[in-house]
């Protein structure tokens, strides 16, 4: 896991004074980190039968495709608001400043599909704890939940409900 902290960018004051961002681009860029990448995400999930893996959007898209390919299951793009063509379901959330809305179409999961929720970066809880609230409205089984970074100050595992693994692969 070495390698893939050493991928991982500090960006001191990026997007606002006071904020060290965690840039992924380089270990996107990089094709025997991106590969392991993937390869340690998918880990703890093989031979959990999941069929559908859900990013969301922007950069949980690149990591969910890339895992959902490995895993043998199809791809969900849960989507900031406006972006997917209708029927969809909506769930607010609250951010530090204001609110957000991530949405999911309505046919995209079946009934007791097994999914799992993939995101770069869990930082206070509240986007992954919305895409949970989402599947969970599809009445789709959700087997867990895996980010490639987790910011452990920010505590956002403690707005994820037990019962379901949560797998964070490096922590900061
Ligand atoms: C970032 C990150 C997560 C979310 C984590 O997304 O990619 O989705 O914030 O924050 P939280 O745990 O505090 O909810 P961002 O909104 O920056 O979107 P992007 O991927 O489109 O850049
Ligand atoms: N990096 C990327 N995305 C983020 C971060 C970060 O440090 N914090 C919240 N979203």
């Amino acid at each position: 896991m070495h390698e893939l902290a050493a991928l991982i960018r500090a960006v001191p004051d990026f997007p606002r004074a006071g904020v060290v961002f965690r840039d992924v681009t380089p270990l996107l860029a990089d094709a025997a980190g991106f590969a392991r990448c993937i390869d340690a995400l998918a880990e703890p999930w093989l031979g959990h039968g999941v069929q559908a893996v859900c990013g969301i959007e922007a950069r949980g898209f690149i990591f969910g495709a890339a895992l959902a390919h490995k895993l043998g299951a199809g791809f969900v793009p849960l989507r900031k608001p406006g972006k997917l063509p209708p029927p969809v379901i909506a769930v607010d959330y609250q951010l530090e400043y204001g609110t957000d809305r991530l949405e999911v179409q309505r046919n995209a999961i079946r009934p007791g599909e097994r999914v799992l929720l993939v995101d770069d970066v869990l930082a206070t809880g509240g986007t992954l704890a919305a895409a949970r609230v989402l599947v969970g409205q599809l009445d789709a089984e959700l087997v867990g939940a895996s980010v490639v970074i987790e910011l452990d100050a920010l505590r956002g595992r403690e707005r994820w409900p037990g019962g379901k693994p949560l797998h964070g692969l490096l922590h900061y």
